[in-house]
């Protein structure tokens, strides 16, 4: 029987240079021999894209209810499991995703507001116990991800998008919910200081990652 592949996910704010590091955890893998799916949340397949323009249209008067926010992440969450994560991992493919449920945690739960055990039952549900075999987890002070992100969208345009019009509070909040889930979850998450030039992150996630994959191996 083919051994399971591992999913590996990449979490943090906004701006704090996700995806600009999720080549690297694939090119890394990939020279190691592994199969790798890169892919993101929300997304990752067609329908499961449509529901994320749904998410982070910015929209023209009708605020989009917090709860229907949550249920929407998961409706794509369900759908990018089925047709992508799961299938991949079953034949021995590995997973890189940007973002999964612990930024559910952080900003439906920390910027929101919704209590985590509403979305620890939705967890439930759309994961039957499936989750990440390791998170890295891009932290760095809100002011200095906003400098970023707005860097970014003078050199490539484009609109903020729903969330990336929060106040900062809203920002706070988030990086606070997901350093709460790192803590609680030390051995599947790993902190690493994003707010340090691109190749000191570089060289600190490839270091974990090396630490994290030959323990598995
Ligand atoms: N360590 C770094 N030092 C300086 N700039 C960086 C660093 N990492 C990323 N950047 C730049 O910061 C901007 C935001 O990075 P990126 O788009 O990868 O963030 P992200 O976490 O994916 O953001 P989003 O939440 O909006 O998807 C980009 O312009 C990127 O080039
Ligand atoms: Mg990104």
């Amino acid at each position: 029987m083919t051994e399971r592949g591992r999913f590996i996910t990449l979490e943090g704010g906004e701006g704090v240079g996700k995806s600009t590091n999720l080549a690297l955890v694939t090119d890394w893998l990939e020279g190691r021999g592994l199969e790798v799916v890169q892919t993101r949340e929300p997304g990752g397949t067609p329908r499961a894209e449509a529901i994320r323009d749904l998410l982070l249209d910015p929209g023209s008067g009708e605020p989009l209810d917090s709860d229907a926010e949550l249920l929407l992440v998961f409706a794509a969450r369900a759908q990018h499991l089925a047709r992508v994560i799961r299938p991949a991992l079953a034949r021995g493919v590995w997973v890189v995703c940007d973002r999964f449920t612990d930024a559910t945690f952080a900003y439906q739960g920390g910027g929101r507001g919704i209590a985590s055990s509403r979305i620890a039952e939705l967890e439930a549900f759309v994961q039957q116990g499936l989750e990440p075999d390791l998170t890295l987890l891009l932290d760095m002070p809100v002011s200095g991800a906003q400098h970023r992100l707005e860097g970014r969208l003078d050199r490539q345009g484009g609109e903020r998008d729903r969330f990336e019009r929060e106040r900062s509070s809203f920002f706070e909040a988030v990086r606070l919910a997901y350093l709460a889930r790192a803590a609680a979850a030390p051995e599947r998450m790993v902190v690493v200081d994003a707010s340090a030039a691109l190749c000191e992150v570089q060289a600190r996630l490839l270091s974990e990652l090396e630490r994290r994959v030959s323990a598995w191996r």
